[in-house]
């Protein structure tokens, strides 16, 4: 220890409120491997990282981080960051393989056994239903674009309630769902690879109307204490100038970007800009009476992904694009600044904008970053270190920002750092580390990278040093 660090903390410090739950994220898909035991069949990312181009290198999900069979060596590291909560998500194909009727037992073991040991370690667990890995037989049956998809999901969330619910107190029915809606249908660049405005829009209704159904399968089946949630990647959507066209630009992005979730789940309506923006598409006659009722049961918070800000202006953008229409009067611009290896610029104020804004739309709503964190191009040097300083310098530069917003008084109750593990980046494979624990691919071996001690000194502390 030196004298600098033996000194008492200054006013300087960031403390974050008593209570404040401190994680980490991974999804099923990108760590746990296993991708043919126990009964668990195909996903739509299994699929689409098999065919040629989709995915960097060829890489799959078959091995990933191995997690599946490495369990209790990532909650040993885990109780090592004094982590006081994790997010993980199950993977529909290993508990209801074809997306239908009854359970397999062993695909409920594993995720009793997980959740077992981050109880016995005094780790809370949070679940996630749907981070990405739809059953492959349900996309053959048409996917998110399909009405029948959401009552799958439904179904699917009360036997996870079922199975897991007087062992897991929090749960978010699904991860992102514009990734899955527009990535998947709309550009194409996640499974399951589709190119189709219509699609990716009605995926995103029945995304909404699936998180209302599982609301409410969750509360019949849950106790009473538990808190069920949604987690959206929320785009910080900035106009390049304050003219009157570029200002309208950031208004379709915040319309099919944000508020296509935030309006029909927090309100039970749809935005009538977005319907107009989209009308060349869709005239959204698949939305039935009472669907946007049903994806607004209430819910007891929000979880916020942010990596980076988005900024636009009149113009338009060349094709394959995630935006249903959106594109022919959108340009995407660079945001100044340093980047990420993602390409995506650090810009820890975009994470401030989006929290203060939600506290004025939505104040009674208590918040939760269920992600956030940076890739950059990790190796062990030869004294097996992993030195990340870019990391910590992106992770200290939101944790302040999420701070700044407590003290503006967004409710935000905790913080989850995407990712405890470098692990399988979609489209990226294993080309891209966001974990705080380096993971050698070929030995599976497990190491604390700079970011990782740092880490657990601010879960330790309650905050940042300063
Ligand atoms: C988010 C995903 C997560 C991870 C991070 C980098 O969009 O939810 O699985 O890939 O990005």
């Amino acid at each position: 220890m030196t004298a600098l660090d033996a000194r008492p903390d200054t006013t300087q410090a960031l403390r974050f409120p008593a209570g404040f739950r401190w994680g980490t994220a991974t999804a099923a898909y990108q760590i746990e491997g296993a991708a043919a035991e126990d009964g668990r069949t195909p996903s739509i990312w299994d699929t689409f990282s098999r065919i040629p181009g989709k995915v960097r290198n060829g890489d799959t999900g078959d091995i990933a981080a191995d997690h599946y069979h490495r369990t209790s060596e990532d909650i040993a590291l885990m109780r090592r960051l004094g982590v006081t909560d994790y997010r993980f998500s199950i993977a529909w194909p290993r508990v209801q393989p074809t997306g239908r009727g009854p359970a397999v037992q062993k695909g409920l073991d594993f995720y009793r056994r997980l959740v077992d040991e981050l109880l016995a370690s005094g780790i809370r667990p949070v679940a996630t239903l749907y981070h990405w890995d739809l059953p492959q037989e349900l996309e053959d049956a048409g996917g998110w674009p399909q009405r029948e998809t959401a009552q799958r999901f439904a179904e699917y969330a009360g036997i996870m309630a079922g199975a897991l619910g007087d062992r897991v107190a929090t749960w978010t029915t699904l991860n992102e769902p514009w990734c899955a809606a527009f990535l998947g249908y709309g550009n194409g660049v996640h499974a399951p690879g589709r190119t189709s405005p219509l699609a990716s829009l009605r995926a995103a209704h029945h995304f909404n109307l699936a998180h209302g159904w599982a609301v409410r399968e969750l509360r019949s089946r849950l106790p009473a204490r538990c808190e069920v949630s949604l987690t959206l990647n929320l785009h910080a959507v900035r106009p390049l100038s304050d003219s009157a066209a570029d200002v309208d630009a950031a208004r379709r992005i915040d319309a099919v970007g944000n508020r296509i979730f935030l309006d029909p789940v927090f309100h039970g309506r749809l935005p009538e800009d977005l319907v107009r923006d989209t009308a060349p598409v869709t005239d959204w006659s698949f939305v039935r009476d009472g669907d946007l009722e049903a994806a607004s049961a209430p819910m007891d918070s929000l979880g916020i992904n942010y990596y980076s800000p988005t900024v636009v202006a009149a113009g338009s953008s060349p094709a394959p694009s995630p935006w249903a229409g959106a594109e022919e009067h959108v340009r995407f611009l660079p945001a100044p600044g340093p980047r990420t290896a993602m390409d995506w610029p650090v810009d820890a104020e975009g994470l401030y904008e989006l929290l203060t804004r939600l506290r004025d739309d939505l104040p009674s709503v208590p918040l939760v970053i269920t992600e956030n964190g940076a890739a950059y191009d990790d190796y062990a040097d030869p004294s097996g270190a992993v030195k990340d300083p870019e990391r910590v310098a992106y992770l200290h530069a939101h944790l302040a920002a999420v701070h700044r917003a407590i003290e503006a008084g967004a409710d935000v109750r905790g913080y989850f750092l995407w990712s405890l593990l470098d692990n399988f980046e979609w489209a990226y494979g294993y080309s891209k580390r966001f974990g705080i624990v380096h993971v050698d691919f070929a030995t599976q071996r497990r190491t604390f990278k700079d970011s990782a001690h740092w880490y657990a000194d601010v879960i330790a502390r309650g905050g940042l040093r300063s």
